[in-house]
């Protein structure tokens, strides 16, 4: 559907929106975003990893934007190959990256009740707050493995930016949603272009097949599947609801 349909139908006819994300239903958002503004998002964070070394830190008040490598890490909640960049909406340098991802994080606001601007630039010891998940899975075997993701009040839907072309990025995998725990898995990026907008159920089963396994594996190319996930999520200050997703 259109931007504009999906924008009515979940600000205008609530209860049904999620009745059909429950089904479970997959909407494809065709062109959220234009497909250059995308893919020209896309190109500064892969610049900006090529930059600056590879580091990780956890959610408090001095937790600056970071990418980071996750290879098969063993303590990971879900395993995967990938290159992951975050940034985050207190930051007065994000400022521009976070008005443009504004209506995503508007929609989880309204979805959970509150005021669509709560979030957006508070800081971890507030509790919740926004962040841009970007995920790189690169050629020669990005994937993550199945798993379905924790239901919070801020994520009764994920929302992911198509940021790859299929059959031109890669050819072989990607993103897939379950119907059910027995179901085929459904392969979602030929039927995406990059700046539409996937939209389904955290309580799915999901992940990513191997991105163009006979290729060669090598994070500093820029190939491979990308996405963008503008989340809310709990920091980590101790908080009874902060729940962590589990591989399946
Ligand atoms: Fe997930």
């Amino acid at each position: 559907m259109g931007k504009a349909d999906f924008l009515q139908l979940v600000y205008e006819q609530t209860d049904e929106f999620m009745a059909q994300i429950e089904a479970p239903t997959l909407f494809i958002v065709q062109q959220f975003y234009p497909k250059e503004a995308i893919l020209q998002f896309r190109q500064k964070v892969f610049e900006a990893g090529l930059e600056t070394e590879p580091s990780w830190h956890p959610l408090f008040d001095d937790c600056p934007d970071y990418h980071r490598l996750h290879d098969n890490y063993p303590k990971a909640w879900v395993k995967s190959k990938m290159h992951a960049t975050y940034y985050h909406g207190w930051y007065e340098h994000n400022r521009a990256t976070f008005d443009f991802f504004r209506e995503i994080f508007e929609v989880k606001n309204f979805l959970a009740g509150m005021d669509k601007s709560a979030h957006i630039h508070q800081i971890p010891s507030d509790g919740a707050i926004a962040r841009v998940n970007i995920h790189h899975y690169p050629q020669g075997g990005g994937y993550q493995t199945e798993h379905i993701d924790p239901m919070t009040q801020f994520a009764k839907i994920q929302t992911i930016v198509q940021a790859s072309q299929y059959g031109q990025d890669f050819s072989e995998g990607g993103v897939y949603a379950k119907a059910s725990a027995e179901s085929e898995p459904f392969m979602i990026d030929p039927h995406t272009e990059p700046g539409d907008l996937m939209v389904m159920s955290p309580g799915i089963h999901h992940g990513v097949a191997p991105i163009d396994p006979d290729a060669a594996y090598d994070w500093k190319q820029n190939a491979g599947r990308w996405m963008v996930m503008p989340i809310i999520l709990y920091s980590d200050y101790p908080h009874a609801k902060n729940v962590k997703p589990k591989q399946v």
